[in-house]
């Protein structure tokens, strides 16, 4: 899979995504499907948006014993995503335990993808809560190598660490980005924010890009802005 546009499908209800997706005729954007709308309609959502022809980044970030992350990622590799991740603070041997559950009879598997630290755990509550004194940055860069010795295949971060973990884990180990921003919209919760333009130029594999298109007027337009910027 090449570089692309993943759109960050954030709603409460099949009903809602159905809706928004409908506008894209002809089109089938990449979809990220989180916990928000996973919880709420199960698996059947991600048996209909695939056979719709939607490409799908199943969002549900596992983080439990390598056992029983093993057996879940064995039930998602059956449904048929194309990427999914988990907490890389659950140690190497939880992600390498989820590559062998993900791992499909035939040898195939999705794309499996780490979080490192959230983008909303800071430098004061990594040290006051977690007790981890380190540079965030240098922490971030650990999980990212940690995630490619136990086999995994990137990382989520934000799109100013792409380039840096690409340095350190290789070419090859892929970058998603959220955080991305029109460079006349607005930023709204997001704090380091990228243009697509710049996501592309820094590096990223995929950018993830929620409310500039879901909130947009023509969310259509918006998306086709982002290619534009980021693939084209
Ligand atoms: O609406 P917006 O473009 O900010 O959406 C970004 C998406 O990426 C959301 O689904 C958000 O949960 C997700 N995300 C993020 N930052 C991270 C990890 C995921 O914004 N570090």
């Amino acid at each position: 899979m090449g570089k692309d546009v993943i759109v960050a499908c954030d709603f409460a209800s099949a009903e809602q995504t159905y809706a928004f997706l409908d506008k894209f005729t002809g089109k089938k954007p990449f979809v990220k499907i989180g916990m928000e709308l996973f919880y709420a309609e199960g698996p059947a959502i991600v048996r209909e948006l695939k056979a719709r022809g939607h490409k799908i980044f199943l969002d549900l970030k596992l983080h439990d014993i390598p056992n029983t992350v093993k057996k879940s990622m064995a039930v998602l590799s059956r449904l048929d995503v194309d990427i999914t991740n988990l907490h890389a603070a659950g140690t190497k041997r939880m992600m390498e335990a989820a590559v062998e559950g993900l791992t499909r009879p035939d040898g195939t598997r999705p794309l499996l993808i780490a979080v490192t630290q959230l983008t909303s755990t800071d430098q004061e509550s990594m040290e006051n809560d977690l007790l981890i004194k380190e540079p965030i940055d240098q922490v971030v860069m650990h999980y990212a190598k940690n995630a490619k010795d136990a086999g995994l295949d990137g990382v989520v971060c934000s799109p100013l660490e792409a380039g840096k973990v690409h340095d350190t884990c290789g070419k090859a180990f892929l970058t998603i980005t959220p955080g991305v921003r029109f460079a006349d919209g607005d930023i709204g919760d997001q704090k380091r924010v990228m243009t697509p333009a710049e996501a592309k130029k820094i590096g990223s594999d995929y950018i993830v890009v929620g409310r500039p298109i879901t909130a947009a007027d023509d969310p259509v337009a918006a998306y086709e802005r982002c290619l534009n910027e980021f693939v084209d």
